[in-house]
């Protein structure tokens, strides 16, 4: 499958995409050793340039409550146990973006972390996958980074991806990530380095709606976004640094959010979504929030 950057074939390649199935369960990640160590995004530190500290007790409460939050709308979780010394560990969506592959099997591509501090998460979450019957891919020698769900962001409903491109994966990544898949991928140029990761700025809900926050994208991702969904909601700058675009729907029905964005809560309970408000403040000290805490299995 190819990397489509033209918007005007966006429709049509979401189209004939084939379908992908719901997400039933999703795997989180013990937040034992979560720290704030070093900056490696402008969240981590504050004006005067300390390092945010994490009040470790507050971030396991937060944390079980998102797991609550998962069982609450009968999607299974799974815990991986952390390790000694990786203080982003908890933020499973980042060291590999898991699919179904042409026969239908698990499988997962490994992340190359941009960050040396976090690239030796990969071998425990490679272990993982192994262990639960996932098919591992590695991408070609060099091509690197690659930070997994972080910027590779499933359509809902298709097998087809949204690349984010830029602070944490390079574009590079996307021919390969496209051939390994079987789906084709549609790139995204992130151009504010508040909004590092693609599921910080663009949240996909259902088939035809996304979050997104206009203003992190260049122009021709503006366009390709567009026509990729009928309902692409605009997220203002306030909402966007509450990080309402690291949601998760994990069932075209309900959103998972940090709580405070209470207008575009509204809006959603509006538009029928059933909306589950949740505390993910230790979190967002590190640069995440719902998304990122979770990957999803397949
Ligand atoms: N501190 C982590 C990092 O900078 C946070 C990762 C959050 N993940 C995400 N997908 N946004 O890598």
């Amino acid at each position: 499958m190819p990397v489509i950057s033209e918007p005007s074939a966006i429709a049509s390649a979401l189209r004939d995409a084939p379908p992908r199935p719901p997400c039933g369960a999703v795997l989180m990640a013990d937040p034992a050793g979560f720290r704030v160590e070093s900056v490696i995004n402008p969240w981590m530190a504050d004006a005067t340039g300390m390092l945010n500290v994490i009040d470790s007790m507050r971030a396991r409460e937060q944390w079980n409550a998102l797991r609550q939050a998962y069982l609450s709308i009968d999607i299974d979780v799974q815990v991986i146990d952390s390790a000694p010394g990786m203080p982003d560990f908890c933020f499973c969506a980042n060291q590999a973006v898991t699919f179904l592959d042409a026969g239908n099997r698990p499988a997962a591509i490994l992340s190359r972390m941009r960050s040396p501090s976090r690239q030796p998460e990969v071998p425990l979450f490679e272990r993982w996958y192994r262990h639960k019957g996932y098919q591992v891919h590695q991408l070609p020698h060099g091509v690197a980074p690659f930070e997994g769900t972080g910027d590779a962001i499933w359509h809902h409903g298709k097998r087809a991806i949204w690349g984010g491109a830029g602070p944490r994966t390079a574009d590079t990544a996307w021919e390969h990530v496209a051939a390994i898949t079987g789906a084709p991928v549609f790139p995204l140029r992130l151009v504010d380095p508040r909004y590092y990761h693609l599921d910080t700025c663009l949240c996909v809900l259902t088939q035809d709606t996304a979050l997104c926050v206009p203003a992190a994208f260049d122009e021709a991702s503006r366009q390709r976004l567009h026509k990729g969904f009928a309902n692409l909601v605009a997220v203002d700058d306030e909402d966007a640094a509450n990080f309402a675009c690291n949601a998760h729907c994990p069932d075209d029905e309900n959103v998972l959010i940090q709580k405070g964005s209470s207008d575009l809560v509204e809006a959603l309970v509006r538009a029928g979504f059933g909306v589950i408000e949740l505390d993910t403040s230790e979190f967002m000290k590190s640069g995440g929030s719902v998304f990122c805490l979770k990957q999803e299995l397949v």
